[in-house]
């Protein structure tokens, strides 16, 4: 009897103990799953579902521009998942992808020796892991990592200065490691594996759903609750896929740069909306920007890896 009373008791704690360990991402694959409903609820048939989810639409752009019928996978295009004029212009502008030079710049830079004689293969000796990897919740730290961090931690750590977090040689290195896991079509796959990865994802999600600034806007008002319409010439695309195909060449930030180098990190995209909101953003590598980071790619979890990508 007494065995048996022992017996379960420690069949009870191993379950609890386990369940534990295993449950630290439960309410982070709650969102993720119920984001994923919303936006195929949303964009199932918008034209009929119209009062729920696009009053603000017009007959022209229900009839002849936002397309219905999309599963989870399409909505890694940004606003050219649902946009019919904006998807023909991407197949068009993908034949001859902007990114292909700065792929191959980023490439070289990996290779390229730093003056201590070792390079970025030291830090990063698998391109593919590095561009899939991060964000990552490095548990012995016990925070967030982002891409741009490790690589600014790998040059200062070899007593090189660390790059522009925005654009130039950061994003080219970025776009090499994005496009080596494109190429092993690696999936968003981040973790949560403790009570501070937990707390970190928590934060992120808080920032992302919080109202700021004279217009009280949060990132979810226009890219959750908003996402299919148009804020004046633009579709607002939808959180699901954000992350997946950074770093992005843009033909606006093309257009300002001498060399037409686009080609610009997810921090420089997530700040330039910060600004939109009337805000000062966070500093790119700082723990609040990592932690929005951290919550946008697991909300991306299970989606194609696709960059470097380009975008209007
Ligand atoms: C007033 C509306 C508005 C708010 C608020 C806003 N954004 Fe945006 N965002 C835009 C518009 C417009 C674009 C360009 C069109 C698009 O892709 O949605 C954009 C684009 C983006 C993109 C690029 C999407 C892609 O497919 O490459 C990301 C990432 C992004 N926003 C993140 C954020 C984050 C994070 C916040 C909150 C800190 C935020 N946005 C707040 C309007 C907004």
């Amino acid at each position: 009897m007494l065995l048996k009373v022992v017996k379960t008791t420690a069949l009870v704690v191993l379950t609890i103990c386990t369940l534990n360990a295993a449950n630290f991402n439960a309410q982070a694959e709650k969102d993720r799953l119920a984001l994923i409903n919303y936006f195929e609820a949303k964009f199932a048939d918008p034209a009929k579902n119209r009062s729920t989810f696009f009053p603000y639409s017009t007959d022209d752009e229900l009839k002849n521009n936002i397309m219905g019928g999309l599963k989870h996978a399409d909505f890694a295009l940004g606003n050219y998942a649902f946009s019919k004029n904006g998807q023909a212009s991407y197949k068009e502008i993908k034949e001859f992808p902007p990114t292909e030079e700065w792929i191959e710049a980023g490439e070289e830079l990996y290779g390229k020796a730093f003056a201590n004689g070792k390079s970025f293969k030291t830090c990063f000796p698998d391109p593919v892991a590095a561009g899939s990897n991060y964000p990552m919740f490095d548990e012995k730290r016990k925070e967030v990592v982002s891409l741009t961090l490790a690589i600014n931690e790998c040059l200062k750590a070899n007593g090189e200065k660390p790059f522009k977090t925005t654009k130039g040689k950061m994003a080219h290195l970025q776009a090499f490691f994005a496009y080596s896991a494109t190429e092993e079509e690696k999936t968003v796959n981040v973790k949560i594996e403790s009570k501070e990865a937990q707390a970190a994802y928590e934060r992120g999600k808080e920032y992302y759903y919080t109202q700021r600034g004279y217009l009280k806007l949060s990132c979810a008002a226009c890219h959750v609750q908003g996402a299919g319409q148009r804020v004046r010439n633009e579709s607002l695309s939808q959180l699901l896929g954000h992350t997946t195909h950074f770093p992005v060449y843009r033909l606006k930030w093309g257009v300002k740069d001498k060399n037409n180098d686009g080609l610009g990190t997810l921090e420089r995209r997530m700040s330039g909306c910060i600004k939109d909101e009337g805000q000062v953003p966070p500093k790119n590598t700082s723990k609040e920007m990592r932690e929005l980071l951290y919550f946008m790619a697991y909300m991306s979890n299970g989606m194609k890896i696709d960059g470097p990508d380009f975008r209007k």
